[in-house]
């Protein structure tokens, strides 16, 4: 595809969206876009953007749309999303958010929106027992016998839990996906760019079935 492949990846908070978008981006060769790693990254790094958004992020609370929808497009103006395309992870998170993107990508659009489906039960559980590289992002479960400190494995960065991986924070954050960003599966089912993926089972069994979605774009 001379214009890159386009995916945005959908899908309840813990469903593996960034499981899954990272292994996409190796597997098909493009950048794995996440704007909840941005600004974490943004928070870590104590700048403006960082200091204006943490006690958000940290409630599980939703940054601004404005706000959103202009770091995304200075992040796909850069020359290895407009070449290559991109894997894009958290955003869009509400309608008005989609309408923006399909206004920013209007010369290039989206091939595909994908919603990687789990219930919401099965994601408390999962996020309840993420634990997160603070350098890297890699993810690690729980089982209560852990070293301390935790060293992650890739790259001897701290392992500890998400600040907004607390009980009340995911509630907070699975609440809003069901009111603000649900609703976009029929928005771009509408536009006959959707692709339901089932997100249970093993990383590689819900990796597989995501290779067989995206190749039904990319060889079409
Ligand atoms: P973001 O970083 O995007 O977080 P999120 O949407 O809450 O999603 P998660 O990262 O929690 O879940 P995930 O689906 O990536 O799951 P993961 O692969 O880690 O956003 C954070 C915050 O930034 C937002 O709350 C908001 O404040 C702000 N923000 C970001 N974008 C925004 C936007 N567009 N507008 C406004 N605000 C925005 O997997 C979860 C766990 O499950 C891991 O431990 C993993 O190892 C495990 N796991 C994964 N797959 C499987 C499997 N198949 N089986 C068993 N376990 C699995
Ligand atoms: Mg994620």
């Amino acid at each position: 595809m001379s214009t890159g492949l386009r995916i945005v990846m959908l899908g309840r908070q813990g469903a593996g969206k960034g499981t899954q978008c990272r292994r996409i981006a190796e597997h098909f060769g493009v950048p794995h876009i996440s704007t909840g790693e941005m600004l974490r990254a943004a928070v870590r790094q104590d700048s403006v953007l960082g200091r204006a958004v943490k006690q958000v992020l940290d409630a599980g609370q939703l940054v601004d749309d404005e706000l959103m929808v202009s770091l995304v497009q200075g992040r796909l103006g850069e020359p290895d999303a407009r070449t290559a395309g991109y894997v894009l992870d958290g955003f869009p998170r509400t309608v008005s958010q989609a309408q923006s993107f399909d206004d920013i990508s209007r010369a290039r659009p989206v091939n595909l929106v994908i919603d990687l489906a789990v219930d919401r039960e099965l994601v408390v559980s999962r996020l309840s027992a993420r634990r997160t590289c603070e350098q890297c992002e890699a993810n690690y479960v729980a089982t209560g016998s852990e070293p301390s400190p935790w060293k992650c494995d890739k790259c001897g960065g701290a392992v500890t839990q998400r600040a907004d991986d607390t009980p009340a924070a995911i509630n907070k954050r699975l609440d809003l996906y069901d009111q603000q960003t649900a609703p976009l599966i029929d928005y771009y089912r509408a536009k006959s760019v959707l692709a339901v993926v089932n997100g249970v089972g093993t990383p590689d069994e819900v990796f597989a079935r995501l290779v067989v979605a995206v190749e039904g774009v990319t060889k079409a």
